[in-house]
């Protein structure tokens, strides 16, 4: 079976409280996703504290703007040792293709169809067809254009899986112990994840608002063995 990563989201209200969650899992957790709440209050300087920890950045700022404004921003990431960074596949082929040719550039994974979608929410912006089918085209068209990785549920793992060469990463956030009572629709659990061949799993809440989130970060990283 396919390792699984975790990928710990650095979702907190500022720089302190993400130095503070870090240095609980300093060694413990390799990867850590930096989204748009923390990185527009701080900005680079949570990259340098994942770096100084030892960690690696997974720059979750779903990039969708014109295809030279999406490259420049790839290059920024880039100059800071990124990881990994998303972009919105829906912003087209020549805006992805333009950041694939970038020299020794951060993995690109791609966003379609995001995890706090269901059915009916997704019909409302205009989309066609169904999450499942719009979400075969989009990542037919991000992989073509030269894309690394795809983000999706744990409902579209499968799928993907099979449809593309193992090399292609697949991330999966939306990933909860329980039951959810939040905004995420499309949920699974790590240890299914794995299963069904991720690469990675992105785990934000269920570890930042638990009682004990050494406890529940052992518990997934248990799951994922
Ligand atoms: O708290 P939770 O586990 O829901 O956090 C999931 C994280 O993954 C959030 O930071 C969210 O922005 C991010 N994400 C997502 N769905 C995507 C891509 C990223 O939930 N398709």
């Amino acid at each position: 079976m396919k390792n699984t990563e975790l990928i710990l989201a650095l979702d907190t209200e500022n720089f302190s409280s993400a130095e503070d969650l870090l240095s609980k899992f300093k060694g413990i957790i390799k990867y850590y996703k930096v989204g748009s709440s923390l990185f527009t209050l701080e900005g680079p300087k949570v990259i340098e504290l994942v770096h100084k920890c030892g960690g690696q950045v997974f720059l979750d700022l779903k990039f969708h703007d014109i295809p030279n404004t999406v490259k420049n921003a790839i290059i920024s990431a880039q100059k800071l040792g990124v990881y990994a960074v998303s972009l919105h596949i829906s912003g087209g082929a020549r805006m992805i293709e333009k950041c694939a040719g970038i020299a020794k550039r951060p993995k690109l994974w791609g966003i379609s169809v995001l995890t706090s979608f269901d059915e009916e929410s997704f019909a409302m912006t205009g989309f066609k067809n169904d999450i499942a089918s719009s979400m075969s085209m989009l990542s037919d068209l991000g992989v073509s254009s030269g894309l690394d990785g795809l983000v999706c549920s744990g409902f579209e793992i499968k799928m993907l899986r099979n449809k593309f060469p193992a090399n292609m990463d697949i991330v999966a956030p939306g990933i909860r112990l329980g039951n959810a009572n939040d905004d995420q629709k499309r949920i699974i659990n790590p240890k299914k994840a794995k299963e069904l061949g991720a690469d990675f799993i992105v785990v934000g809440r269920p570890v930042l608002n638990s009682s004990n989130p050494e406890e529940t970060v052992r518990a997934i990283l248990k799951e994922l063995e």
